[in-house]
């Protein structure tokens, strides 16, 4: 029999993987009420923002403003994203319950996203984890193209292996396996997660799975039976990194939610709550869309 938990934590990034490509500045109070409504729903650590540059991704401009709204409310854990120093510096002055410091597994992917190479990447990913102790906030070390990366294809395993030990070893709260554009396969993902679980057994583990080619679900299937048991997914289904070409949404929560609470896996989640947030997110997306001037013809 296959062995599955009995509960699931559920990490939301609708407020920042979800906006942070939108083509119209999202207000800020949208974005507020937004992740007020998933609290309600009964998520409770939300990827909030990301400290990126703002001439880059001017969706972020405002995380600062949201991080002062939110960052004291005991029943949000709010994770905080970086990928660069100034990032790093800007996250650790928000105190966040969380840092997510994004690296990748491949050399091209890590210069396009973060103009650095993945050596200098996993330095600074080890930097954050040992400020996060220091300073009492968490640190996810998040490994963006896992599987597939748009611009080199396969990834071998053994390298985001190698990169889990390097992470592991200065003591990562918490690894994430991203499969940033979405075409990860099942059988893939069971096999390095089921490495990684044999490996490095203390290590908490989470997923971070796109959907562009529908096996977005299969792939959350196959890490649960791999024994991982946190993972990430955006209400609505919004989503999409600028930097990886062809990527669709993240998978959305709610088909989340409704697969596990059917297999009697606890989420701890308000379905109804839940679909009016997803409901709220489309609509934030379609009215970003339709004020964008590509929209207006421009
Ligand atoms: N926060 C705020 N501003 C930042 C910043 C950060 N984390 N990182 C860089 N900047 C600013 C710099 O101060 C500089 O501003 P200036 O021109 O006014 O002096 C400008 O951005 C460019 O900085 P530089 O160090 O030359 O960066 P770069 O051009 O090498 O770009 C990144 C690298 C990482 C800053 C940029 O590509 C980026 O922010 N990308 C975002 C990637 C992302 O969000 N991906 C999705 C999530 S995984
Ligand atoms: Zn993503």
């Amino acid at each position: 029999m296959i062995n599955l938990p009995k509960q699931v934590e559920i990490v939301e990034v609708s407020p920042r993987d979800g906006l942070q490509m939108l083509p119209a500045f999202v207000p800020t109070a949208d974005k507020i009420a937004l992740i007020q409504n998933l609290k309600s729903a009964g998520l409770k650590r939300i990827e909030a923002v990301s400290f990126v540059s703002p001439k880059h991704i001017p969706q972020m401009a405002d995380a600062s403003e949201i991080l002062k709204t939110i960052g004291d409310d005991p029943l949000i854990d709010e994770m905080v994203l970086a990928l660069n120093e100034k990032g790093l510096m800007r996250a650790i002055e928000a105190k966040p319950d969380w840092i997510c410091y994004v690296i990748a597994a491949t050399e091209t992917m890590s210069k396009r996203n973060a103009n650095t190479t993945i050596a200098d990447g996993i330095e600074m990913c080890k930097r954050a984890i040992r400020l996060g102790k220091e300073n009492g906030i968490k640190v996810r070390g998040s490994i963006s193209v896992t599987w597939i990366c748009p611009y080199e294809g396969d990834v071998p395993k053994e390298r985001v292996l190698e990169i889990t030990k390097e992470l592991s070893e200065v003591g990562a709260d918490e690894i994430a396996f991203n499969d940033t554009v979405g075409r990860a396969v099942p059988n893939d993902v069971y096999e390095l997660c089921r490495q990684a679980k044999e490996m490095f057994p203390q290590q908490q583990f989470a997923a971070h799975f796109h959907d562009t080619n529908f096996t977005a679900l299969a792939n959350i299937y196959a890490a649960l039976t791999a024994g991982i048991e946190i993972f990430d997914s955006s209400a609505g289904g919004l989503g999409g990194c600028p930097f990886s070409p062809g990527a669709s949404g993240n998978v959305a929560t709610e088909k989340v939610v409704w697969m596990l609470e059917q297999m009697n896996i606890e989420t701890n989640i308000n379905f109804e709550k839940l679909d009016a947030c997803a409901e709220m997110a489309r609509a934030i997306e379609r009215r970003a869309k339709s004020e964008s001037p590509a929209a207006a013809g421009g």
